[in-house]
């Protein structure tokens, strides 16, 4: 496995490869969702690739760039594990020159549901991930439909650019009591942890539920989470599970349910496509 820390280095090792390759971009601290994300890369492509980056420019002022986890040297081992190719680290300063000025943004895409709470954090995904294509030029680049938005961005912004990369949505890998896995969980107190799994219960109960209104499925997920112990719910969102648009009455299309719930200082977000 290649460790890439400049560019160059990355497009050196690309060149290098026959054959399709997959990117699978990430942040680091990595868990079995992650891991999904590179074993179906290699097995829908001939070479893998990851990224590990803490991308400075979708964390705000007050969120919590600082204290992301990086674990590194365990990111690394697991990698190799894998068998992918190369493994990509740049610095901040590596990635983005002094004087850069240029941003990719889904201009209605990154200022709804999400990108309400966080303002500017698409438009630094959509950079990045742009950047990440245009130096790996993947044939394929896969997400995690975890981040149901993101992947919603990503897909967007690689439509209207016509960006030549295959996007595959890769469905979300959970702990055994359905707490969808994410770098932060490792944040939650014992009693935040222990009540996390409200999110998927609470989803699991409004699919339970099918031809009924949005404003029932609303109303059922909101029992369930006011129920959890110290959950503070951000927001709880139905939408057109294709566009984001809101959906009102009983949908005759694929709906999303979309929650972000607030633990602590932890925001855990988690979705599900229910069918008509
Ligand atoms: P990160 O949060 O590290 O996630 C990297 C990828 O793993 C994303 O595509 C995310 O959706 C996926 N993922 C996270 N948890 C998952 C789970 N439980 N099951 C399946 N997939 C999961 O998302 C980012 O990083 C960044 O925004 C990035 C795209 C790398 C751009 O900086």
């Amino acid at each position: 496995m290649k460790i890439c820390r400049t560019k160059q280095e990355l497009r050196t090792a690309r060149a290098a490869l026959d054959g399709t390759v997959g990117l699978v971009p990430t942040m680091g601290a990595l868990h079995d969702g992650h891991l999904s994300l590179v074993r179906r890369s290699l097995s829908e492509t001939d070479h893998t690739v990851a990224t590990i980056f803490v991308n400075p420019s979708q964390f705000g002022p007050n969120e919590d760039l600082a204290t992301y986890p990086r674990t590194a040297e365990r990111d690394l081992g697991l990698l190799e594990a894998e068998g992918i190719a190369a493994v990509f680290m740049p610095s901040a300063d590596e990635m983005y020159d002094e004087t850069a000025q240029t941003i990719v943004e889904t201009t209605h895409l990154a200022r709804i549901l999400i990108g309400r709470i966080r303002p500017g954090h698409f438009r630094g995904v959509a950079t990045v991930v742009t950047k990440l294509l245009n130096l790996a030029q993947p044939d394929a680049a896969f997400f995690g439909q975890k981040d149901y938005q993101q992947l919603c961005v990503i897909r967007t912004m690689v439509r209207d650019l016509d960006v030549p990369v295959r996007i595959v949505g890769v469905p979300t890998m959970r702990e055994a009591d359905g707490l969808a896995m994410s770098s932060r969980n490792v944040r939650l107190t014992p009693e935040h942890r222990a009540a996390a799994p409200a999110l998927n219960d609470a989803l699991n109960a409004a699919q339970g539920h099918v031809g009924v209104s949005v404003g029932k499925m609303r109303k059922l997920v909101r029992d369930r989470l006011q129920r959890a112990e110290g959950a503070d719910i951000a927001s709880i969102d139905i939408r057109d599970a294709e566009t984001l648009a809101p959906v009102t009455g009983t949908p005759d299309q694929p709906v999303v349910i979309l929650l972000a719930v607030r633990f602590g200082d932890v925001l855990l977000i988690d979705n599900r496509v229910i069918q008509p």
